[in-house]
C-alpha cells in the first residue's frame, strides 16, 4: 500500500475527489490531509471522510522539521498538492524528490508563478485572449509552477466564458484527471501524453 498525503489551503474539492477515488483501494491510501489555514473548508471535508488532518503554521513548516517528522511517522510516500498556496521548503523537496505532485488550473508554462492562483488565473487567461485553457499536473521543485510537466488536459475558452464559467470547466477537468494521474504516478504506469476534451 502506497500512502499519500494531500496538502491543501482552502476549499478542498480536489482533495475530496482524490480521497473518494482512492477509498477502498488496496494500492493507494489517502492517509493524511495537511493544511496551513485553521478555517479552511478542506478540514471539514477530510473529517467527514474520516481522514486525519494536520494543521501547521508558517514557523512549523518553514523553520522546523515538524511536518517532515509527521510525514515519516505516517510512512507517507507521495505528497499531493491540491490548492496548497505555500512554496514547498527545500528539505521536503529533497526528501521527496520526484514524489511531490501539484495541479495548476491553466496550461503551464503560461499563467503560472507566484500569486497566480484561483480566479486570478482564469481572469489572466481571458484577458490574454487565449483560445484554450486547461490543467497542468506537474512535479514540484523549488520554484512555483516550474517542475516537470506530467500531464495536461485542455478545454476551449469561448468568447462568452466568464472567469467563473472557465473555473467550472477547469474544475471538471481536475476532478476527471487528477486522481487518475496520481494513481498512474504512484503505481508507476504513466498515462500517455496530454488530453483534449
Ligand atoms: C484548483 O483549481 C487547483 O488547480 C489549484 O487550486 C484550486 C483548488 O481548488 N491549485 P479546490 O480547493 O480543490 O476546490
Amino acid at each position: 500500500m502506497q500512502k499519500i498525503a494531500i496538502f491543501a489551503s482552502g476549499n478542498g474539492s480536489n482533495a475530496q475527489h482524490i480521497i473518494e477515488y482512492f477509498t477502498g483501494s488496496d494500492k493507494v491510501d489517502p492517509a493524511l490531509v495537511l493544511c496551513n489555514k485553521p478555517d479552511a473548508f478542506v478540514l471539514t471535508r477530510a473529517e467527514k471522510l474520516g481522514i486525519p488532518t494536520i494543521l501547521f503554521n508558517r514557523e512549523e513548516f518553514f523553520d522546523s522539521d515538524a511536518v517532515m517528522v509527521t510525514l515519516a511517522q505516517h510512512r507517507i510516500e507521495y505528497l499531493i498538492l491540491a490548492g496548497f498556496l505555500w512554496l514547498i521548503p527545500k528539505n521536503l523537496i529533497k526528501l521527496y524528490a520526484g514524489k511531490i505532485i501539484n495541479i495548476h488550473p491553466a496550461l503551464l508554462p503560461r499563467h503560472g508563478g507566484k500569486g497566480m492562483y484561483g480566479m486570478k488565473v482564469h481572469e489572466a487567461v481571458i484577458a490574454a485572449g487565449e483560445l484554450e485553457s486547461g490543467i497542468t499536473i506537474h512535479f514540484v521543485n523549488e520554484c512555483y509552477d516550474e517542475g516537470e510537466i506530467i500531464f495536461q488536459a485542455r478545454c476551449p475558452v469561448l468568447p462568452s466564458d466568464t472567469p467563473e464559467r472557465l473555473a467550472e470547466k477547469i474544475h471538471s477537468l481536475e476532478y476527471r484527471w487528477y486522481p487518475e494521474v496520481i494513481e498512474s504516478i504512484v503505481l508507476g504506469n504513466p498515462l500517455p501524453g496530454s488530453r483534449s476534451l
